[in-house]
């Protein structure tokens, strides 16, 4: 059943879990991830990029998720990832999708609210959800100085502001979390006390982008079968509970699953190395999307709630 973000979001507000937001390219991610889903009884998100929709087309990518909408019985919504591009926007708007987010977060302030409001003033009319992100992508390393940090992390007082101006649904906002396998250099920090603030003071749900763990068993299978991938650091799985408690309703992955993927194809093409047949390698890797989605769903606790 294809709902809005709104509508999954605004529930698992009041109900305080969060939703996972998962990205698909191709047909075995949205399988994994639908059918995790529906076993346990989860809403889901599936989140598609500008990026997969120029790799997978948007006719092929939108009937995709449509069609596993239609199969499963949970409530699943199609939502564009970080669309910057107006006539993205337009056609998604206009061609299936329930949700778009719109990324206005390189922008000034101004500009951000200009282009925010109006993809709200389109979108709204349609029933489909809005998005936006204020406040910039990247890890708080230890020796930041409190005015570089204050640059990074959502302003508080600019968020209220942002939203009521701007009328979106849900706000994407940056507390020390970045997209990839290399989030942070020392340890990892989130700056709870900014979420709360945040919280504290607009009403719509919080979202959280760049929340993937980084699981180093994936990451040494991976390098075990192949892959060079050193330094990768993640959001610990505890950090995420802390971050949903304290008010983030919707937490996007993609790099552990594509970690995950990656890890199960280069074992399975090296353990059958006589193999020809995709099916074989594909499937793999999709057994471990499914397996991660699986985690995940635990972990923000939308198990049962759909
Ligand atoms: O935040 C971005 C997502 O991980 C999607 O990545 O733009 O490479 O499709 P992409
Ligand atoms: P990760 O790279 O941490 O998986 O984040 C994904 C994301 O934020 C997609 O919008
Ligand atoms: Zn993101």
């Amino acid at each position: 059943m294809l709902v809005t973000n709104k509508e999954l979001l605004d529930a698992a507000k009041a109900g305080v879990y969060a939703v996972g937001a998962f990205n698909v390219n191709n047909m075995e991610f949205v399988q994994a991830i639908t059918t995790a889903a529906e076993e346990l009884r989860s809403p889901v998100i599936i989140a598609v990029s500008e990026g997969a929709i120029k790799y997978a087309g948007f006719d092929y990518i939108v009937d995709l998720v449509r069609l596993a909408a239609r199969e499963r019985s949970i409530p699943l919504s199609l939502h564009l990832d970080h669309g910057r591009d107006m006539a993205v926007i337009d056609r998604c708007i206009g061609g299936g999708f329930t949700s778009v987010m719109i990324d206005g977060s390189h922008l000034p302030f101004e500009e951000n609210i200009a282009v925010t409001r109006e993809v709200v003033e389109r979108a709204k009319p349609k029933g489909v959800s809005v998005e936006g992100e204020l406040g910039r992508l990247a890890g708080i390393e230890d020796n930041i100085s409190v005015e570089e940090r204050d640059a990074l992390l959502t302003d508080p007082v600019e968020a209220v502001e942002f939203v009521e101006r701007t009328g979106v649904d849900s706000l994407a906002i940056a507390v020390g979390t970045s997209h990839g396998a290399y989030k942070f250099k020392g340890e990892p920090r989130l700056a709870f006390d900014r979420i709360e603030e945040i919280a504290g003071g607009i009403s719509i749900p919080l979202v959280l982008h760049g929340a993937s763990g980084v699981n180093q068993t994936h990451v040494a299978l991976a390098n075990e079968f192949g892959a060079k991938l050193a330094g990768t650091k993640g959001v610990p799985d505890d950090a995420v509970v802390r971050a949903v408690r304290l008010g983030i309703c919707k937490v996007n992955i993609d790099t552990d699953m594509r970690i995950a993927f990656l890890a199960a194809v280069r074992q399975s093409l090296s353990e059958k190395p006589e193999g020809i047949d995709p099916r074989s390698y594909l499937g793999s890797g999709r057994e471990a999307v499914a397996k991660v989605v699986r985690a995940k769903i635990k972990l923000f606790g939308s198990a049962g709630k759909g």
